[in-house]
Protein backbone atom coordinates (compact mmCIF):
# COMPACT_ATOMS: atom_id res chain seq x y z
CA UNK A 1 0.00 0.00 0.00
CA UNK A 2 3.01 2.20 -0.07
CA UNK A 3 1.19 4.56 -3.23
CA UNK A 4 -1.31 5.39 -0.47
CA UNK A 5 -1.50 7.35 3.18
CA UNK A 6 -3.57 5.65 5.37
CA UNK A 7 -5.79 8.67 7.26
CA UNK A 8 -8.34 8.64 9.89
CA UNK A 9 -11.70 10.04 9.73
CA UNK A 10 -12.75 12.29 11.88
CA UNK A 11 -16.32 13.22 11.16
CA UNK A 12 -19.40 12.29 8.89
CA UNK A 13 -22.06 14.26 7.34
CA UNK A 14 -25.10 12.63 5.55
CA UNK A 15 -26.85 15.23 3.22
CA UNK A 16 -29.74 12.90 2.51
CA UNK A 17 -30.23 9.20 1.63
CA UNK A 18 -28.01 9.63 -1.51
CA UNK A 19 -24.88 11.94 -0.59
CA UNK A 20 -22.67 12.44 2.34
CA UNK A 21 -19.45 13.98 2.93
CA UNK A 22 -16.52 12.95 5.55
CA UNK A 23 -13.46 14.66 6.67
CA UNK A 24 -10.46 13.07 7.52
CA UNK A 25 -6.79 13.78 8.85
CA UNK A 26 -4.14 14.73 6.39
CA UNK A 27 -0.49 13.66 5.96
CA UNK A 28 1.59 16.96 6.15
CA UNK A 29 3.10 15.91 3.28
CA UNK A 30 0.42 15.82 1.28
CA UNK A 31 0.49 18.65 -1.41
CA UNK A 32 -2.71 19.91 -4.11
CA UNK A 33 -3.58 22.66 -5.71
CA UNK A 34 -6.90 23.57 -5.21
CA UNK A 35 -9.26 21.89 -7.46
CA UNK A 36 -7.08 18.72 -7.41
CA UNK A 37 -8.10 15.04 -6.69
CA UNK A 38 -7.09 12.48 -5.08
CA UNK A 39 -7.51 8.48 -4.97
CA UNK A 40 -9.33 7.42 -2.28
CA UNK A 41 -10.68 4.05 -0.82
CA UNK A 42 -10.64 1.05 1.56
CA UNK A 43 -8.98 -2.39 1.81
CA UNK A 44 -11.17 -5.08 0.65
CA UNK A 45 -9.64 -8.60 1.14
CA UNK A 46 -6.52 -7.47 1.36
CA UNK A 47 -6.28 -5.44 -1.81
CA UNK A 48 -6.97 -1.51 -2.16
CA UNK A 49 -10.02 -0.74 -3.52
CA UNK A 50 -10.10 2.80 -4.80
CA UNK A 51 -11.85 5.54 -6.64
CA UNK A 52 -10.67 9.32 -7.97
CA UNK A 53 -12.40 11.64 -5.38
CA UNK A 54 -12.31 15.69 -5.86
CA UNK A 55 -11.13 17.02 -2.32
CA UNK A 56 -13.74 19.58 -1.32
CA UNK A 57 -11.01 20.86 1.57
CA UNK A 58 -8.46 24.04 0.35
CA UNK A 59 -5.02 23.40 0.22
CA UNK A 60 -4.11 25.16 3.55
CA UNK A 61 -6.68 23.32 5.80
CA UNK A 62 -5.00 20.94 8.22
CA UNK A 63 -8.10 18.03 7.35
CA UNK A 64 -9.06 17.15 3.62
CA UNK A 65 -12.70 16.36 3.19
CA UNK A 66 -14.51 14.96 0.55
CA UNK A 67 -18.11 14.51 -1.05
CA UNK A 68 -19.55 11.07 -2.43
CA UNK A 69 -22.73 9.80 -3.28
CA UNK A 70 -24.48 6.65 -2.02
CA UNK A 71 -24.66 3.55 -4.82
CA UNK A 72 -26.35 0.95 -3.11
CA UNK A 73 -24.72 -1.94 -5.17
CA UNK A 74 -21.38 0.75 -6.25
CA UNK A 75 -18.49 -1.61 -4.93
CA UNK A 76 -16.74 1.38 -2.70
CA UNK A 77 -19.61 3.79 -2.09
CA UNK A 78 -21.98 0.84 -0.36
CA UNK A 79 -19.37 0.17 1.94
CA UNK A 80 -18.23 4.05 1.97
CA UNK A 81 -21.44 5.28 3.23
CA UNK A 82 -20.73 3.12 6.92
CA UNK A 83 -18.06 5.18 7.11
CA UNK A 84 -17.69 6.16 10.98
CA UNK A 85 -15.20 8.89 12.90
CA UNK A 86 -12.27 6.65 13.76
CA UNK A 87 -12.29 4.73 10.60
CA UNK A 88 -9.34 4.01 8.47
CA UNK A 89 -9.02 5.00 4.26
CA UNK A 90 -6.47 4.68 2.11
CA UNK A 91 -5.67 8.24 0.29
CA UNK A 92 -3.14 8.35 -2.76
CA UNK A 93 -0.01 10.86 -2.61
CA UNK A 94 0.17 12.34 -5.52
CA UNK A 95 -3.23 14.52 -6.37
CA UNK A 96 -3.74 15.35 -9.95
CA UNK A 97 -6.51 16.86 -12.02
CA UNK A 98 -7.39 19.59 -14.74
CA UNK A 99 -9.31 21.96 -12.64
CA UNK A 100 -7.23 24.27 -11.49
CA UNK A 101 -7.41 27.92 -11.72
CA UNK A 102 -3.55 27.97 -13.44
CA UNK A 103 -4.94 26.54 -16.88
CA UNK A 104 -7.39 29.64 -17.06
CA UNK A 105 -6.31 32.36 -19.21
CA UNK A 106 -6.40 35.90 -17.27
CA UNK A 107 -10.53 36.71 -17.05
CA UNK A 108 -12.77 38.83 -15.67
CA UNK A 109 -15.08 36.59 -14.44
CA UNK A 110 -14.87 32.94 -13.63
CA UNK A 111 -17.85 30.69 -13.81
CA UNK A 112 -17.79 27.66 -11.99
CA UNK A 113 -20.73 25.38 -13.18
CA UNK A 114 -21.02 22.04 -11.14
CA UNK A 115 -23.90 19.32 -11.10
CA UNK A 116 -24.11 16.72 -8.16
CA UNK A 117 -21.13 16.03 -6.34
CA UNK A 118 -19.21 18.23 -9.18
CA UNK A 119 -19.70 20.46 -7.03
CA UNK A 120 -16.80 19.08 -4.25
CA UNK A 121 -13.40 20.82 -6.23
CA UNK A 122 -14.99 24.10 -6.49
CA UNK A 123 -15.57 24.03 -2.48
CA UNK A 124 -12.21 24.04 -2.42
CA UNK A 125 -11.59 26.55 -5.02
CA UNK A 126 -14.41 28.94 -3.36
CA UNK A 127 -12.23 28.58 -0.22
CA UNK A 128 -8.85 30.18 -1.76
CA UNK A 129 -8.45 33.91 -1.56
CA UNK A 130 -6.21 33.92 -4.82
CA UNK A 131 -9.48 33.10 -6.83
CA UNK A 132 -10.27 36.33 -5.81
CA UNK A 133 -7.17 38.24 -6.65
CA UNK A 134 -7.47 37.03 -9.92
CA UNK A 135 -11.27 37.38 -10.88
CA UNK A 136 -13.39 40.10 -10.38
CA UNK A 137 -16.28 37.38 -9.89
CA UNK A 138 -17.20 33.99 -9.22
CA UNK A 139 -20.16 32.72 -9.83
CA UNK A 140 -20.42 29.45 -8.78
CA UNK A 141 -23.38 27.55 -10.51
CA UNK A 142 -24.62 23.92 -9.03
CA UNK A 143 -27.05 21.83 -11.03
CA UNK A 144 -29.35 18.80 -8.53
CA UNK A 145 -31.96 17.17 -9.28
CA UNK A 146 -33.38 17.74 -5.04
CA UNK A 147 -33.59 20.35 -2.70
CA UNK A 148 -31.62 17.96 -0.14
CA UNK A 149 -28.98 17.67 -2.59
CA UNK A 150 -27.64 21.20 -2.42
CA UNK A 151 -24.70 20.35 0.13
CA UNK A 152 -22.76 23.56 1.36
CA UNK A 153 -25.71 25.55 0.57
CA UNK A 154 -25.50 27.19 4.07
CA UNK A 155 -21.72 27.16 4.07
CA UNK A 156 -21.61 28.61 1.25
CA UNK A 157 -24.08 31.63 2.24
CA UNK A 158 -23.26 31.62 5.68
CA UNK A 159 -20.06 30.73 6.95
CA UNK A 160 -17.72 31.56 3.94
CA UNK A 161 -19.07 35.08 3.69
CA UNK A 162 -17.94 35.37 7.34
CA UNK A 163 -14.74 34.09 7.03
CA UNK A 164 -12.36 36.35 9.21
CA UNK A 165 -9.65 36.26 7.23
CA UNK A 166 -11.62 36.74 3.58
CA UNK A 167 -15.17 36.91 3.96
CA UNK A 168 -15.08 40.61 2.71
CA UNK A 169 -14.02 38.86 -0.81
CA UNK A 170 -16.58 36.59 -0.54
CA UNK A 171 -18.92 39.02 0.31
CA UNK A 172 -18.45 40.83 -2.15
CA UNK A 173 -16.92 38.70 -5.40
CA UNK A 174 -18.47 35.25 -5.04
CA UNK A 175 -22.14 34.66 -6.30
CA UNK A 176 -23.75 31.23 -5.62
CA UNK A 177 -26.61 30.31 -7.79
CA UNK A 178 -28.22 26.85 -7.03
CA UNK A 179 -30.72 25.20 -9.09
CA UNK A 180 -33.07 22.64 -8.71
CA UNK A 181 -34.82 20.33 -11.75
CA UNK A 182 -37.67 18.09 -10.37
CA UNK A 183 -39.10 20.11 -7.53
CA UNK A 184 -40.06 23.86 -7.38
CA UNK A 185 -37.08 26.16 -6.18
CA UNK A 186 -36.47 29.70 -6.35
CA UNK A 187 -33.89 29.00 -9.64
CA UNK A 188 -35.28 25.53 -11.53
CA UNK A 189 -33.99 24.27 -14.69
CA UNK A 190 -30.25 22.98 -16.04
CA UNK A 191 -27.57 25.32 -15.20
CA UNK A 192 -27.59 24.76 -19.33
CA UNK A 193 -31.63 26.29 -19.53
CA UNK A 194 -30.46 29.45 -17.11
CA UNK A 195 -27.53 29.81 -19.18
CA UNK A 196 -29.41 29.92 -22.47
CA UNK A 197 -32.60 31.38 -21.39
CA UNK A 198 -30.80 34.28 -20.43
CA UNK A 199 -32.39 33.96 -16.84
CA UNK A 200 -28.96 33.49 -14.98
CA UNK A 201 -27.77 37.22 -16.02
CA UNK A 202 -30.95 38.60 -15.27
CA UNK A 203 -30.69 37.38 -11.60
CA UNK A 204 -27.07 38.25 -11.01
CA UNK A 205 -26.42 41.52 -13.58
CA UNK A 206 -23.84 40.25 -15.35
CA UNK A 207 -23.30 40.29 -19.19
CA UNK A 208 -23.82 37.09 -21.07
CA UNK A 209 -21.21 34.76 -21.58
CA UNK A 210 -18.05 36.40 -23.51
CA UNK A 211 -15.19 34.76 -24.10
CA UNK A 212 -13.21 37.79 -24.23
CA UNK A 213 -14.03 38.46 -20.37
CA UNK A 214 -15.31 34.95 -18.98
CA UNK A 215 -13.66 31.86 -17.78
CA UNK A 216 -15.15 28.46 -17.34
CA UNK A 217 -14.42 25.41 -14.75
CA UNK A 218 -17.04 22.55 -15.38
CA UNK A 219 -17.27 19.27 -13.47
CA UNK A 220 -20.36 16.59 -13.73
CA UNK A 221 -21.58 13.90 -15.60
CA UNK A 222 -19.85 13.18 -19.01
CA UNK A 223 -23.14 14.35 -20.29
CA UNK A 224 -23.16 17.35 -18.29
CA UNK A 225 -19.20 18.00 -19.90
CA UNK A 226 -20.74 17.84 -23.27
CA UNK A 227 -23.81 20.12 -22.88
CA UNK A 228 -22.24 22.83 -20.95
CA UNK A 229 -18.90 22.12 -23.25
CA UNK A 230 -20.57 22.45 -26.12
CA UNK A 231 -22.54 25.34 -25.49
CA UNK A 232 -19.13 27.65 -24.34
CA UNK A 233 -17.23 25.97 -27.62
CA UNK A 234 -20.31 27.49 -29.29
CA UNK A 235 -19.60 31.13 -27.87
CA UNK A 236 -15.96 30.86 -29.32
CA UNK A 237 -14.69 29.52 -25.49
CA UNK A 238 -11.60 27.49 -26.48
CA UNK A 239 -10.95 24.40 -23.59
CA UNK A 240 -7.69 23.81 -22.32
CA UNK A 241 -5.99 21.30 -24.10
CA UNK A 242 -4.16 19.62 -21.31
CA UNK A 243 -2.52 20.44 -17.72
CA UNK A 244 -0.33 23.66 -18.43
CA UNK A 245 -1.79 24.71 -21.16
CA UNK A 246 -4.19 27.72 -20.12
CA UNK A 247 -7.92 27.98 -22.06
CA UNK A 248 -11.12 30.04 -21.46
CA UNK A 249 -12.23 26.73 -19.76
CA UNK A 250 -11.13 23.63 -18.02
CA UNK A 251 -12.67 20.67 -17.32
CA UNK A 252 -12.82 17.24 -15.49
CA UNK A 253 -15.58 14.28 -15.37
CA UNK A 254 -16.94 13.91 -11.80
CA UNK A 255 -16.56 10.27 -10.27
CA UNK A 256 -19.06 8.02 -9.97
CA UNK A 257 -18.80 4.33 -8.18
CA UNK A 258 -19.62 1.90 -11.38
P1 LIG B 1 -32.37 16.58 -14.74
O1 LIG B 1 -33.13 16.42 -13.48
O2 LIG B 1 -33.12 17.34 -15.79
O3 LIG B 1 -31.79 15.28 -15.26
P2 LIG B 1 -27.53 13.75 -12.11
O4 LIG B 1 -27.85 13.40 -10.68
O5 LIG B 1 -28.26 12.92 -13.12
O6 LIG B 1 -26.06 13.87 -12.40
O7 LIG B 1 -28.11 15.21 -12.30
C1 LIG B 1 -27.74 16.30 -11.49
C2 LIG B 1 -28.34 17.53 -12.08
O8 LIG B 1 -27.76 17.78 -13.36
C3 LIG B 1 -29.84 17.41 -12.33
O9 LIG B 1 -30.43 18.64 -12.02
C4 LIG B 1 -29.93 17.09 -13.81
O10 LIG B 1 -31.12 17.55 -14.42
C5 LIG B 1 -28.76 17.89 -14.34
N1 LIG B 1 -28.26 17.38 -15.62
C6 LIG B 1 -28.28 16.10 -16.05
N2 LIG B 1 -27.73 16.01 -17.28
C7 LIG B 1 -27.37 17.28 -17.62
C8 LIG B 1 -26.78 17.85 -18.79
N3 LIG B 1 -26.47 17.09 -19.84
N4 LIG B 1 -26.55 19.18 -18.79
C9 LIG B 1 -26.87 19.94 -17.72
N5 LIG B 1 -27.45 19.47 -16.60
C10 LIG B 1 -27.70 18.15 -16.55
Amino acid sequence: MAAFNTEQVLSVRHWNDTLFSFTTTRDPALRFHNGHFVMLGLEVDGKPLMRAYSIASANYEDNLEFLSIKVQNGPLTSRLQHLKEGDSILVSRKPVGTLVVDDLKPGRHLYLFATGTGLAPFMSIIKDPDIYERFEKVVLLHGVRFKSELAYADYIQQELPANEYFGELVRDQLIYYPTVTREPFRNQGRITHVVDTGRLFQDIGLPPLDPGLDRAMLCGSPAMLADVGGMLDKRGFVVSPGVGQPGDYVVERAFVDK
